[in-house]
């Protein structure tokens, strides 16, 4: 696909999408569409300079208003619309069902309805799903063989055995996951990113719309949000950091993440978005490399000049945590070619710069 697309982004100033615009801008026409959450954006204004400066178009609306979303999509009238609009935090999602299905199923189902009502011109629609589909992933038992993952019991975990563990109790060996993996939500946020998916696929089976859907890892880097107490672990890492706070690590320390850097993830939808034949099966975004929580919190410590050892591993757990992520990403090197390029260090230093240089008092970055 070449260049100058008229692209939509729902979601188009989070953390992700915002990164997105500002790239896909320099070679392509892009309106983001967003609601500015306030759990998301503590600077709005901020945001909404930068993607001028981009010469992104905002259109302020929420993806839950029939109305809003129809004028966006018939205004724009897209090529391609990058579906990232959602509410994201896990554990908030166990509180917020009704709230959470009404804006990632709903708003998902809305965007749908608006794109067969004026857009039926649309190529494509890119949906950023999310690896936790797969609730605890994908594991082998001690014969090498794939094991079906039990969801782990909160009696378990509150006597300390956090171990996934197979049907018969077995313990088993985590692998690198792919789509091939059966999908167990172990969240209602969870739940509902896989909901998007069906829907999507659904909605557009047979028309000329092609539906891509990427599943992220947890996407770490400059720009999100250092305020919002439930998404991105590394910036509650951060914040914690600069306040001077003991990290609390949960479980054993032994929960393993797959941490891919931002632009690494925007260069996956650029892709996405430009690539000759989009690829049609779903495409596991990570690293490919698992990282214990205990090690990258020392690693994010060090970056930050701060003792490697201010921090606790506390036993403590949560609904809907999995165990161990790691993505197998094969089919996205094989299908779309891309590979990710930013080593965890690296990241994790541009984060640690980033972070510094919003967590300075105004007085100090004015004579910056
Ligand atoms: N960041 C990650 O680690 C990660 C991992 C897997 C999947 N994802 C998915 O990627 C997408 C983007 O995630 P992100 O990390 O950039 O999150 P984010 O919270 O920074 O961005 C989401 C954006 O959606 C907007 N939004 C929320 N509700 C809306 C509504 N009702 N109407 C219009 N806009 C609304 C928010 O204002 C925000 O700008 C999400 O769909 C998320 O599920 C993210």
């Amino acid at each position: 696909m070449v260049a100058g697309k008229t692209i939509l982004i729902t979601g188009g100033a989070g953390f992700i999408g915002s990164r997105l615009a500002v790239d896909l801008a320099t070679r392509h026409r892009v309106r983001v569409f967003d609601n500015f959450l306030a759990q998301v954006h503590s600077d709005p204004a901020c945001t909404r300079i930068a993607l001028a400066r981009a010469g992104v178009e905002v259109i302020t609306g929420d993806l839950r208003d029939p109305a809003a979303i129809a004028a966006a999509v018939a205004d724009t009238r897209p090529d391609v619309i990058l579906h990232l609009a959602a509410e994201t935090g896990t554990g908030q999602s166990f509180r917020q069902p009704t709230h959470y299905a009404q804006v990632n199923v709903i708003g998902t189902a809305l965007l749908a309805e608006a794109v067969r009502r004026h857009a039926p011109g649309l190529q494509r629609l890119v949906l950023a799903s999310t690896r936790a589909v797969y609730g605890e992933g994908a594991f082998i038992d001690d014969s090498g063989m794939r094991a079906r993952a039990m969801p782990r019991r909160a009696g378990d975990m509150a006597h300390g055995h956090f171990r996934v563990q197979g049907r018969d109790g077995q313990p088993l060996v985590p692998v690198p996951t792919d789509a091939d993996c059966p999908v167990a939500p172990a969240s209602i946020y969870a739940a509902t990113k896989l909901m998007q998916e069906h829907l999507l696929r659904q909605a557009f089976w047979g028309s000329a719309t092609q539906v891509g859907i990427l599943r992220l890892q947890n996407v770490y880097g400059p720009g999100q949000s250092l305020d919002n107490p439930y998404t991105g672990v590394l910036s509650i890492f951060c914040r914690q950091i600069h306040e001077g706070q003991t990290l609390s690590i949960y479980e054993d320390g032994q929960i393993t993440r797959d941490f891919v850097m931002v632009d690494d993830v925007v260069r996956a939808f650029a892709m996405m978005v430009e690539a000759p034949a989009m690829p049609q099966e779903i495409l596991d975004i990570g690293s490919g490399q698992g990282i214990t929580l205990l090690e990258v919190a020392r690693r994010l410590l060090g970056c930050l000049g701060a003792p490697r050892d201010r921090l606790q591993v506390t036993g403590a757990f949560r609904p809907g945590d999995i165990r161990h992520a790691v993505a197998d990403i094969s089919r996205a090197a094989a299908l779309l070619g891309w590979t990710p390029r930013i080593p965890l260090d690296a990241g994790l230093l541009a984060l640690a710069h980033w972070s510094g240089r919003q967590m300075r008092p105004p007085a100090a970055m004015a004579s910056a």
